[in-house]
This record gives structure tokens, sequence and C-alpha cells, in this order.
């Protein structure tokens, strides 16, 4: 009795190791057979009651000889055939197929054509100046020479924050102006590029926010002749190279003289008609030699120093420039419109 269960564990074992196993079923087979809660070498182990006690010690050392070998064989194979599941699925893989396009933003127009301002101005030596956008009202107005009585300084007109006589969000950039002068000495060449608010109904033509620039230069000796060439060179990078510039005399309450510089658009179609008013001349900005009394506000002397400032929007540039027909198409932020700009830089 003893010697044929001897000769069977010892089958067992040949044939378990030179069984072959193909793939992942057969492993999970395999792993039932000798591995599994009702395994063929658990019931052998079953058997040693049966033994000799003599040779007891020798049957226990056989039957666990298998079940290394089982579990041996179980790790070893289980480690190749898994290998190979995820080496068949790398070979699915076209390392070369073009990639899922990602989609990426695109630049807003507004940003679009501030950067385009930066670059010209920069090109000859103004620096950006940013600045803070809720002001007090002696930086946006009284610095600037607007009188205490000013039609701008209307709560019809300026968002003051609540509760608050004094602070306000800037109507206009030209408030940088007043920071820079109290906290540089001349020279100053500065363009300041920002968003402003006004207490505006909102249409298809104006706003409660928008952007401007300001420029502002400031030394020895800067006269109007310096600001008609340095606006003649910024229109005819901005505009085309036989862009022609013409400054009307107007008013405000910070420069002196005044002026606002149109840019000529032309005559050519029934749109052109409509957007120039029938003038063929667009108006960009205003501008003017930096009055005396902003300069002694500030605290720079205007005896020695002389500059002149301007002042653009933005949204209506970009407007022009994208055909763009209502502006609170720029604060919508609809990404079905600003896609339109992708690949605009
Ligand atoms: N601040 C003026 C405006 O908002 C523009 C301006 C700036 C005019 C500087 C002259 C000089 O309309």
């Amino acid at each position: 009795m003893s010697s044929e269960i001897f000769d069977k564990v010892r089958g067992i074992l040949s044939v378990l190791q030179e069984q072959m196993i193909g793939d992942l079923k057969d492993l999970e087979a395999f792993r039932v057979q000798y591995l599994g809660s009702k395994n063929v070498i658990k019931t052998l182990f079953g058997e040693i009651k049966n033994i000799d006690n003599d040779r007891k010690k020798e049957f226990g050392q056989l039957l666990n000889e298998v079940k290394n070998a089982a579990e041996e064989k179980y790790t070893h194979w289980k480690e190749i055939l898994e290998g190979d599941m995820i080496a068949e699925s790398d070979a699915d893989l076209d390392l070369s197929a073009p990639s899922v396009p990602l989609t990426t933003g695109s630049r807003h127009p507004v940003s679009i054509i501030l950067n385009r301002i930066i670059h010209i101005f920069e090109r000859i030596g103004f620096i950006v100046a940013e600045e803070r956008e809720i002001e007090d009202d002696w930086h946006n107005f009284t610095a600037m020479n607007t009188p205490e009585d000013h039609p701008a300084r209307d709560m019809q007109d300026t968002f003051y924050l609540k509760d608050s006589t004094t602070e306000l969000l800037r109507t206009h950039t030209s408030s940088v102006q007043a920071r820079i002068m109290m906290s540089q000495k001349p020279p100053i060449r500065i363009i300041a590029p920002g968003r402003v608010y006004r207490n505006e109904t909102i249409s298809s033509r104006s706003h409660c926010q928008f952007h401007q620039v300001e420029g502002l230069y400031i030394d020895k000796g800067v006269s109007f002749a310096d600001m008609k060439q340095t606006l003649l060179y910024f229109a005819r990078e901005m505009y085309g190279p036989n862009s022609e510039i013409r400054l009307r005399p107007s008013f405000f309450p910070f420069t002196e003289p005044s002026a606002e510089m149109d840019v000529y658009w032309g005559l050519n179609n029934e749109d052109d008609y409509r957007i120039t008013k029938g003038t063929g001349w667009l108006e960009i900005l205003g501008c003017g030699m930096v009055d005396p009394n902003v300069l002694k506000n500030c605290g720079i002397d205007p005896e020695v120093y002389t500059g002149f400032a301007f002042g653009m929007g933005i949204e209506r540039q970009a407007m022009l420039q994208h055909k763009i027909t209502d502006i609170r198409q720029l604060f919508q932020n609809d990404t079905r419109f600003l896609k339109q700009f992708s690949g605009v830089v």
C-alpha cells in the first residue's frame, strides 16, 4: 500500500513539472487543481494516517516537495503570462498615431490689441506701469486738476465703493500718471494699460468697464511736436505705414493744450461711412501737454519740466480690427466667440 501511494505522488510531481501552461485560463485550472481549497495535495495529506509509521516522515517531505513545486510553478507562470498580457496590449499601441488634439486657449481680442500697442511703445523706450483699479479721488480727479464740482465726479458717472465718497473704481488710466509722478523723478516715459470703470448704461456701443492705455512722457524740453511725432509713429505702426493723423483741439482738465487724434480710415464702403460718421476719420485718442497744475500737484517743477500725455480706449480698436459689432461680446467670455481668435497673437 505504502509504495503504491508513493509512486502515485511521484507521478503527480512529474506531471506537475512537465505540464504546459499556455494561457491564463490554464493557469487558473492549475491553481484550482494544485493550490485551490480542494486541491489534490490536500487530499494526499489526508492519507498520512494510512502510511506505515517509519515512512510517515518521508511521505510528508514528498508531499511538501509537491506543494512547493506547485506554488513555484504557479508564481513563475503567473509572472510570465501576465507580463505577456501587458506586452500584448502594448502591441495594440500605435505610437506613431496622431494624438487627440488638445484644445488650447486663445488670446482675447482685447489682449491682442493691448499687446500690440504695448510693443509699439516699448520699441521707442516706453516702460509699462501697472497700477491699482481701486483708486482714491485724489489720484483719479484732484491731482489731475479736475475741480471738486466737475460732473465726472458725479455718482452718475463714477462707481464709488460702498459707503465711501473718496474710494472709487478708477474712471481712466490717467490716475496712473499721478501715481508715477509722485513716485518717480523725470525723465518719465511710461505707458499704463489697464481696466477702467464708468457708470454707463450697457449697450452694444458702451460698457461700464473697458480698457485704456495711458502714455506719459516728462523731461526737460518735451514739446507738442514730440507728442505729434510719437503719435504719428504709433498710428503708422498700428494702422499701416501710410496712415495719416489729424489733431483736433479739445479739452481735458489735466492737459493744456488738449487735442483728440483721428486716424484716416477711408471711405471705401458703406461700413466705412457708418464707422467714421461719413468723415473717413476715426477718433483714436485724447492727448495734450501735461497741465502745469498737474505737475505741481505731483511734486514736479513745471518751470523745469514739461511733458505730454495721451489716453486711448482699447475695445473700439479691437472691434474695428476684428469687425466686432457688439462691445458686450468682449465681456461675455463665450468660448464660441473667443475661439475665433485662436492663432492670433
Ligand atoms: N483720460 C482721458 C479719457 O479718459 C484721456 C486722456 C489721457 C486725455 C491723457 C489726455 C491725456 O478720456
